[in-house]
C-alpha cells in the first residue's frame, strides 16, 4: 500500500476533530460521509484491520522489517482501525497518540479486550452468574467490569459470549449462559445493558460484542473449534435467539466464529452475517472476525489462499479482520481488480466509524484514559462488595439430604480437605487477563473469617500451581502422598468440608475434556474420607457441569460454587454458615455420564419415548439412565417452596395469563426462581418437550405465599419454521411450573 501524505498529520487531526467532533453527536452519518470522502482506499481498509498488542509502546519503537516494526508502520500509515490486548492508560494513550498524531487523518483507534467476567476485580465466571438467574445483578456486574475496563483505557469488550451449548465437554461453556435460548437471550440483554449503558459516549461504559456468530457452542463432540452441523430448527430456535436479542439491545458489535456451519465457515457465511444479521435484523454495528478466523478458512478448505479468504469474508459481511492480515494485505488489491465493490468497503468502514463516533472518540480520543488513580482506589471497596454479592447469588445447592447445611456457627471439629481449598488462583476462572494472579479469597480464608479453630489437611496435591492461560494444567493421577493424613484427620473430625473440582484453567478456550469426573485422585480421596466419616459437605469448584453420579449417591451435601472470582472464599463461607441462603439454579444440565452428551432439557420427543413393558426397542441406553444427574433449573435452598393453584386464562389476540401460588414452606427466609415451561403439543415443525418461557425470582419469608403471574404473547407462543418465518400455530399447549425443569405442576390450554 502507498501512503498519501498530502495532508499534514497535525492539521488533519485538528480538522477531523473540530469538523467531526461538534457534528458528531447531531449528525454522525453526515460526519462519517465527510470523513469517508477524505479517505484513500488504503485508509478505509486500514479501519477494517485489527492488530494484537505487539510491543511495550512506552519503550523504544520497534525496528526491522516485520512483526512489531511492520505493525508500527501500519499504525502510522493509518492502516489500523483497532488494537486488542493493549490495556492500561499509559499503553493505550501511547498507541492512540500514534494513530491520532502520526497518521494522516488521525482517526482514533478502538481498544478491544476480553473483559469476560470482570477486568481487575473478578466476578464469577459467566456460567456461574447465569446460575443466579438474577438479571439485575448480572447487569450490575457487567457495568462494574465496564467501569474498571474503561478506566484502563479500554473502550470495547469481546463479551458477552451468547453461544448456547449443550455439551459440557466444551471448555467454553464457562463463558456462556448455558443451554437455554430464552434464559440466554435475557442474560445477553442484561449484560449488554451493563457494558454499554444507555450512552456509549459515557466514559464509564464500553462497546459490547455478542459472540460467536454462530453455532460455535455446537462444536461436534464438544471439541473446541470443531465442525458444526445443525438443522434449521436448531439454528433458528436455539442458536440465533440470543444474538437476535443482542441486536435488539443495540449491541455495538458482533464477533463471527471459528467453526464451519453446515459446510460454510461462519466467517465466510453470507447467510448469517449479511442476510440475517445485517439485512433481516437491521444490525447497525460492525462484525469483527474471531482471532485469525479469516485466514483459517484456508485450512478449513473453503478458501484457496489468504486473498481468497479476504474476498469471502468481506463479501459475507465480516467488517474487521482480527489478526489474519487478510484485509490489510489484499482488500485494496481486490477492489482494484474489480473483485470487490468499493461500496462494500465503504459500508464496513461506515459501521466501524459509527461505533467510534458513538464512543465519543472523535471528540476526545483519550476519553477512556482519564480516570484518576484515587477514583480507582475508591471503587475498590464497593466493587469487592458487589462481586461478593454476585458470587453468593451464583452458588447452587445441589443436595442437602442429611441437613448438614447450613453449618452451625458453633459446630465443633471442622476439618477442611482439598488442594482447591487453599487455592487463590483457580477461583479467578479462565478469562481474567486484567486481574492479579493468586488474588482471590480462598475457601480457607473465607472460613477463617468465621472460625479460627478448624483444621486443614490438603490431601494429595492435585494441580500444578504454575498453570496459566496458555498452557494445560498438569494433574496428579498417581502420587497419593497426603491421602492417609487426610483420612486420619477425618476420623477425628465432626464435620468435613471437602473442596474438590477443576482448576480454573481446566475450562475456557481450548480446554475440552472427555472425562468430566473429578480430575486426578480427588474421587479416591473423597471415597476414602467418606469411609472414615459420613459427615461430608462437598464444595465443588468447576467451570462446567461434571459427571458425579457416585458423589450424588453417597455424599450427603453438595454445593456447586463454580469459579466465583475475587471474593470466592467469603461467598462460599457465608453460604456454608447460613448467612446467605443459596438461591442459584443450574443454567445447564448436569449429565450422569459423558456418554449421554449432548444432554439438554429442551429436547424433542422421539417416536419411541418409552416402553411400558420395558422391551428393548425404545429410545434409551442399555447401560445408563436417560435422566440427567441434575436437571436444568435445579437448585435447592435452606428452606423449601410449595407450588399450588396453577390457573390459565386465555385472552383474545393470543394472550395467555398463567397464575401460580408459591409458598415458603420451610423455616427460613429464602429466594426462589419460579420457572414457567411450555410445550406446543403438535406443530408443523416439532417443538421441544418443554421450553422455558418465563421466570421470576422472588423472596419469601417463612409461611409467606405469593401469587405469580406470567403473560404469554405471540413472542412466547411462536417459533421459527424452517423458512425462518415466525409462526404461531393454534392447538394444544401444556404448561409446567415449578422450581426446576422437572417442574411438577401441569395444566393445558388450547390456542384458537
Ligand atoms: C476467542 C475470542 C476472543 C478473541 C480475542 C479468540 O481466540 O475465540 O472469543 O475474543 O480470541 O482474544
Amino acid at each position: 500500500m502507498r501512503q498519501d501524505t498530502s495532508l499534514n498529520p497535525f492539521c488533519a487531526l485538528i480538522l477531523v476533530i473540530t469538523a467531526m467532533g461538534s457534528q458528531a453527536q447531531k449528525q454522525p452519518e453526515e460526519a462519517i460521509d465527510a470523513l469517508l470522502a477524505k479517505m484513500t482506499l488504503e485508509e478505509k481498509v486500514g479501519q477494517m484491520n485489527q492488530y494484537n498488542g505487539f510491543y511495550d509502546v512506552t519503550g523504544p519503537a520497534p525496528v526491522g522489517a516485520s512483526g512489531p516494526a511492520l505493525k508500527y508502520e501500519h499504525l502510522k500509515n493509518g492502516w489500523v482501525g483497532s488494537m486488542l490486548n493493549v490495556h492500561g492508560i499509559n499503553e493505550v494513550r501511547a498507541f492512540q497518540k500514534i494513530a491520532v498524531e502520526e497518521s494522516r487523518l488521525g482517526i482514533p483507534l478502538l481498544f478491544g479486550f476480553d473483559v469476560i467476567h470482570g477486568y481487575r476485580t473478578q466476578s464469577p465466571i459467566p456460567m456461574a452468574e447465569a446460575a443466579s438467574w438474577d438479571l439485575g445483578a448480572m447487569e450490575a456486574s457487567a457495568q462494574l467490569a465496564a467501569r474498571e475496563a474503561a478506566a484502563a483505557g479500554l473502550n470495547w469488550t469481546f463479551a458477552p459470549m451468547v453461544d448456547i451449548s449443550r455439551d459440557a465437554r466444551w471448555g467454553r461453556v464457562m463463558e456462556g449462559a448455558g443451554e437455554d435460548p430464552y434464559l440466554g437471550a435475557q442474560i445477553a440483554k442484561a449484560r449488554i445493558r451493563g457494558f454499554q449503558g444507555d450512552d456509549l459516549s459515557n466514559p464509564h461504559t464500553i462497546a459490547a460484542c455478542a459472540k460467536h456468530f454462530a453455532g460455535y457452542g455446537f462444536a461436534e463432540a464438544g471439541k473446541d473449534y470443531n465442525t458444526v452441523d445443525v438443522g434449521t430448527n436448531t439454528l433458528y430456535n436455539m442458536i440465533l435467539p440470543p444474538f437476535h436479542a443482542s441486536v435488539e439491545a443495540d449491541v455495538a458489535t458482533v464477533m463471527n466464529a471459528f467453526n464451519i456451519l453446515n459446510g460454510v465457515p461462519a466467517t465466510g457465511n453470507g447467510l448469517l452475517q449479511r442476510n440475517i444479521l445485517k439485512n433481516k435484523w437491521n444490525f447497525e454495528g460492525f462484525v469483527i472476525s474471531d482471532w485469525g478466523s479469516i485466514g483459517e478458512m484456508v485450512p478449513h478448505g473453503f478458501a484457496k489462499d489468504l486473498k481468497n479468504a479476504a474476498l469471502s469474508a468481506v463479501t459475507a459481511g465480516a467488517d474487521m479482520d482480527m489478526e489474519s492480515y487478510a484485509y490489510v494485505t489484499h482488500l485494496a488489491e481486490l477492489v482494484k481488480e474489480g473483485a470487490v465493490d468499493e461500496a462494500l468497503i465503504d459500508e464496513a468502514v461506515r459501521r466501524i466509524l459509527r461505533i467510534k463516533f458513538s464512543l465519543g472518540l472523535f471528540e476526545d480520543p483519550y476519553r477512556y484514559c482519564q480516570t484518576p488513580p484515587e477514583t480507582l482506589k475508591q471503587w475498590e471497596e464497593t466493587h469487592m462488595a458487589q462481586v461478593l454479592d454476585m458470587a453468593k447469588r451464583s452458588i447452587v445447592l445441589l443436595k442437602n439430604d442429611g441437613q448438614l447445611l447450613p453449618i452451625s456457627k458453633d459446630q465443633e471439629g471442622i476439618l477442611v480437605i482439598g488442594d482447591l481449598a487453599d487455592d487463590k488462583n483457580s477461583p479467578l476462572g479462565s478469562w481474567r487477563l486484567g486481574s492479579v494472579d493468586h488474588s482471590a479469597v480462598s475457601v480457607l480464608e473465607g472460613i477463617s473469617a468465621y472460625r479460627d479453630d478448624f483444621n486443614y489437611v490438603q490431601g494429595p496435591k492435585v494441580f500444578d500451581d504454575q498453570a496459566d492461560f496458555l498452557h494445560h494444567v498438569s494433574v496428579n493421577t498417581t502420587n497419593t502422598k497426603g491421602m492417609e493424613e487426610a483420612v486420619e484427620a477425618a476420623k477425628n473430625a465432626e464435620l468435613v468440608i471437602m473442596v474438590l473440582g477443576e482448576h480454573g484453567f481446566m475450562s475456557g478456550e481450548g480446554r475440552s475434556r472427555t472425562d468430566l469426573g473429578l480430575p486426578g485422585l480427588q474421587q479416591d480421596l473423597l471415597k476414602a474420607v467418606l469411609a472414615a466419616n459420613k459427615n461430608v459437605v462437598l464444595v465443588l469448584m468447576n467451570g462446567r457441569p461434571l459427571t458425579l453420579p457416585w458423589e450424588k449417591e453417597h455424599v450427603p451435601a453438595i454445593l456447586e460454587t463454580w469459579h466465583l472470582g475475587s471474593q470466592s472464599g467469603h461467598a462460599i463461607a457465608q453460604v456454608l454458615f447460613g448467612d446467605y441462603n443459596p438461591s442459584g439454579k443450574l443454567p445447564m444440565t448436569f449429565p450422569r455420564s459423558v456418554g449421554q452428551l449432548p444432554l439438554y432439557y429442551n429436547h424433542y420427543a422421539t417416536g419411541r419415548p418409552f416402553d411400558e413393558n420395558d422391551n428393548v426397542f425404545w429410545s434409551h441406553y442399555t447401560d445408563e439412565k436417560n435422566e440427567p444427574l441434575f436437571p436444568f433449573g435445579h437448585g435447592l435452598s435452606y428452606t423449601t417452596f410449595g407450588y399450588n393453584d396453577l390457573q390459565i386464562k386465555t385472552l383474545p389476540d393470543s394472550i395467555v395469563e398463567i397464575g401460580v401460588t408459591v409458598e415458603n414452606t420451610g423455616n427460613l427466609s429464602g429466594e426462589e426462581v419460579v420457572q414457567l415451561y411450555l410445550h406446543d403439543v403438535v406443530a408443523s415443525v416439532v417443538r421441544p418437550i418443554k421450553e422455558l418461557k418465563g421466570f421470576k425470582k422472588i423472596k419469601l419469608e417463612p409461611g409467606a405465599r405469593q401469587k405469580i403471574t406470567f403473560t404469554l404473547t405471540e413472542k412466547e407462543l411462536g417459533f421459527y419454521n424452517n423458512a425462518y418465518e415466525w409462526v404461531v400455530e393454534p392447538g394444544l399447549f401444556q404448561v409446567m411450573v415449578g422450581g426446576s425443569s422437572a417442574a411438577g405442576l401441569r395444566a393445558g390450554f388450547e390456542l384458537k
